[in-house]
């Protein structure tokens, strides 16, 4: 038996449907969409919108032409961040973000002169929204916050955050990677401007998906240039969503298994996903507890978290527990920094890391039981 807890990098196990519907276009359509006008080009535009609208609703928003799809959240957080902000702009972020917000701030802090606020989170993983709100300066162009950590899976207080962006009118932009589809998230309600999210994670759809949703109608600058099916004579992108920053040929094939991924998640319902993430994460958080040598860090508590636990076992490196979890009881979780240095500097770890386990929705109650003999063996050892 073969136990994944790596759901936090990505959810290896998918609803059979998603790799069945890519492998029947690439058989029985496989043509690009935006480009043909032949019956089986056009049905291949009719997936992509029909993916864009099962996005829309997933989030309730009532705009699918305001979605850009990208190859996964790294580029949409790129293509916000850097179609946003010039030279010498200030922006707010959390001291939790993904490298994917992290290294692109740093970047254009050297190539852009921009300022940079992190706002100090508590020990578990929390921001004060009034910390935001205390940051903001005159030429404050961006806000950006993951939803939930992807090293503590703290869940942030986005809705409030967001109240504070629209108050100054400064666009709020949230990375999804490790909420949606596992966390209700309505677009208008938690006042987020824009939404960056990824198809491969808790959306359970493939790699090579992922996009920004557009709420919001300031400018972003294209990253890319390039072909976009129409308007060929004009020698600049055009200035109409999608095709302002969608450009070069769609991975049609993922995102016709990104939309069968949605319309699982909706047939399960987003709440019920939650609440079995959430019992997991209870019954994983009270069993790691039971072991003597064990420190975990973030939340204690299964509603202030996502399916994310981080810990580490007294006097082991992450990677020799995770070594031992694979090579002996076939385990697989993740050892390191897992991309966000930020987070291990708020919790003293930057220089070992920590243990990651990734909980998602095709786990079950045993699967996490024979996790927990087998580290409290290796604690043993
Ligand atoms: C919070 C967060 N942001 C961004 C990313 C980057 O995701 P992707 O590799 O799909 O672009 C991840 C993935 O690990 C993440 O957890």
């Amino acid at each position: 038996m073969q136990i994944y807890l790596d759901n936090a990098a990505t959810s290896m196990i998918k609803p059979e449907i998603v790799p069945k519907s890519m492998y029947e276009f690439m058989i029985n359509n496989g043509t690009t969409s935006g480009r043909g006008s032949y019956k089986r080009a056009i049905q291949s535009d009719r997936l992509i919108y029909e993916t864009r609208k099962l996005v829309a609703s997933l989030f309730n928003f009532d705009n699918p032409k305001n979605i850009i799809f990208t190859s996964n959240i790294t580029e949409s957080l790129n293509l916000a961040i850097n179609g946003i902000l010039n030279e010498g702009d200030h922006v707010i972020t959390s001291s939790l973000e993904h490298n994917a917000v992290w290294r692109c701030l740093k970047t254009l802090e050297r190539d852009r002169n921009i300022n940079i606020s992190k706002i100090k989170a508590s020990k578990e993983g929390f921001s004060n929204p009034k910390d935001v709100e205390n940051a903001i300066q005159e030429n404050t162009k961006l806000i950006i916050f993951n939803h939930a950590s992807n090293v503590l899976g703290t869940i942030q207080p986005i809705k409030e955050i967001g109240k504070i962006a629209r108050k100054y009118k400064i666009p709020f932009l949230v990375d999804t990677a490790q909420t949606a589809g596992t966390y209700p998230i309505d677009i208008q309600n938690d006042n987020i401007d824009l939404l960056a999210f990824t198809g491969h994670k808790c959306l359970l759809g493939p790699m090579g998906t992922g996009g920004l949703v557009i709420n919001w109608d300031g400018n972003i600058n294209p990253l890319k240039s390039g072909g976009t099916g129409g308007d060929s004579a004009y020698e600049y992108q055009p200035d109409y969503y999608p095709n302002k920053l969608e450009t070069g040929t769609l991975n049609v094939s993922g995102l016709v298994g990104l939309g069968e991924a949605i319309k699982f998640i909706n047939k399960e319902g987003v709440k019920n996903i939650h609440n079995k993430e959430k019992e997991l994460i209870k019954h994983t958080l009270r069993k790691l507890q039971d072991i003597d040598c064990i420190e975990i860090y973030g939340p204690k508590d299964s509603e202030k978290t996502v399916g994310v636990i981080s810990f580490n076992i007294k006097n082991k490196t992450p990677e020799e527990v995770a070594y031992k979890l694979d090579a002996k009881y076939n385990i697989m979780v993740r050892a390191g920094l897992h991309c966000s240095p930020n987070a291990h500097e708020l919790i003293g770890t930057k220089s070992i890391g920590t243990i990651r386990i990734g909980i998602g929705y095709f786990n079950e109650k045993e699967e996490i039981d024979i996790l927990i003999d087998a580290l409290r063996e290796i604690a043993n050892d």
